[in-house]
């Protein structure tokens, strides 16, 4: 296994703040898979869905976490929320490094992503529906992919980022 920290959870979940904390503590960098995408292809995830749709997005997360997978080094991966849902990448993932998942309600995610324009999947229509239905489906997927779960609910990313240090020391 790498020895990277590995974040996985839905949009919203604080994947990229915790992780942030995560690279201060660590001293590792901090990586994000939307954000290599959207270098490589040199626009926003929003325009490649709107250009070339879903499948084509999925298979830019596949080439992405490939790619890590051949870069030497440690580092704290933020990972797009759909990501896991691919078997093939849930492999990927789990050889890369210490998978957690930040596990968040349905009502902390929609309070986190209020006003937020830049998730295609949650445009339009009735969000709190669609937040709690993704959910449903998604969480069991997150939880046997990684090898760790923390909860998120009220709590700082300082404090989960503790938890993570300490429960990754343990394992
Ligand atoms: C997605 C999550 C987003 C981004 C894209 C699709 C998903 O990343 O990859 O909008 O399917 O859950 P975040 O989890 O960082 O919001």
């Amino acid at each position: 296994m790498g020895t990277g920290f590995i974040l996985i959870g839905f949009m919203g979940a604080g994947k990229t703040t915790v992780g942030r904390c995560l690279s201060g503590k660590t001293g590792y960098p901090l990586l994000d898979t939307d954000c290599l995408i959207e270098e490589q292809a040199g626009m926003t995830v929003s325009r490649i869905f709107k250009d070339f749709g879903e499948e084509e997005f999925r298979r830019l997360e596949t080439e992405t976490v490939k790619s890590l997978l051949d870069r030497a080094g440690d580092w704290v991966l933020s990972v797009g929320g759909g990501l896991p849902l691919r078997e093939e990448n849930r492999e990927l993932l789990r050889r890369a490094g210490k998978v957690i998942y930040l596990k968040a309600r349905p009502g902390t995610v929609l309070d986190r992503l209020k006003g937020d324009t830049t998730r295609p999947l949650l445009r339009g229509g009735d969000v709190r529906e669609r937040v709690e239905s993704l959910m449903a489906f998604r969480g069991p997927v997150y939880e046997s992919t990684a090898h760790m779960t923390v909860d998120t609910d009220g709590r700082s990313p300082e404090d989960i980022s503790d938890e993570i240090v300490l429960l990754c020391s343990q394992a």
